[in-house]
């Protein structure tokens, strides 16, 4: 199993930029700490659901960067960061995770960025490429059972709701306990 998946990981190559309609993702870099720690690192309701409790100082948000660094150049992951076509500066994150003959999705945005559909469009985008990707059959994400926001983004963005997974993942702003999440998932062909 360990062995796939390090196969998996080896095999995909990710592009350095891309772009939809409105948007531009490129790799996330330490030089980003102060865009980031303004935009919305420190924001409670942007970390509501997410697995990271909001950032107190930018040592945190600069520490957040240099792993997405380092598990880019390891293959791991591949965090980008998302800017607007009109205007200079980050507004949020997503990252495809391979698993497997997955890619896992995970994403975040600055709350004045909320509403524009801006999401779906990264993550179809992201999840378009991914599953054009030589061993990759299926792109997935997850969010908490509360998170209606990140459920609509998933269903814009193409997947289908294949279930909950019981206490999945701690959301430690909510509860110290694992909870529920719902799965999502496109595969080819859909
Ligand atoms: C989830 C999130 C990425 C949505 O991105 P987005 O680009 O705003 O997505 P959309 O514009 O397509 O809106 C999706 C849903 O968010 C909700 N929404 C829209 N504007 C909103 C606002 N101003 N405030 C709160 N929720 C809003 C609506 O339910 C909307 O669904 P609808 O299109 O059916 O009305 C964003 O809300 C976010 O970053 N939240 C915090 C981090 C997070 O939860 N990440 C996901 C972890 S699994």
């Amino acid at each position: 199993m360990s062995l796939r998946h390090d196969m998996a990981a080896a095999s995909l190559t990710p592009l350095p930029h891309l772009t939809t309609a409105r948007l531009r993702l490129r790799p996330a870099q330490p030089a980003d700490a102060d865009a980031l720690f303004s935009a919305y690192t420190t924001d409670p309701e942007v970390a509501r659901f997410m697995v990271w409790r909001p950032h107190r100082t930018i040592e945190e948000t600069r520490a957040y960067l240099r792993a997405c660094a380092d598990q880019w150049a390891a293959g791991i992951c591949f965090t980008y960061l998302l800017e607007e076509m009109d205007r200079a500066g980050p507004i949020g994150a997503i990252a495809l995770r391979p698993e497997g003959t997955s890619a896992d999705f995970g994403y975040v945005l600055a709350r004045a960025a909320w509403g524009q559909g801006l999401m779906p469009e990264a993550l179809r985008a992201l999840g378009d490429w991914a599953l054009a990707q030589e061993g990759i059959w299926r792109a997935v994400a997850t969010c908490d059972v509360a998170n209606r926001a990140s459920a609509r983004v998933m269903e814009k963005a193409g997947m289908r709701f294949e279930g909950v997974l019981r206490r999945h993942t701690i959301h430690p702003n909510i509860q110290p306990e694992p909870r529920d999440c719902r799965l999502y998932a496109r595969v080819r062909g859909d």
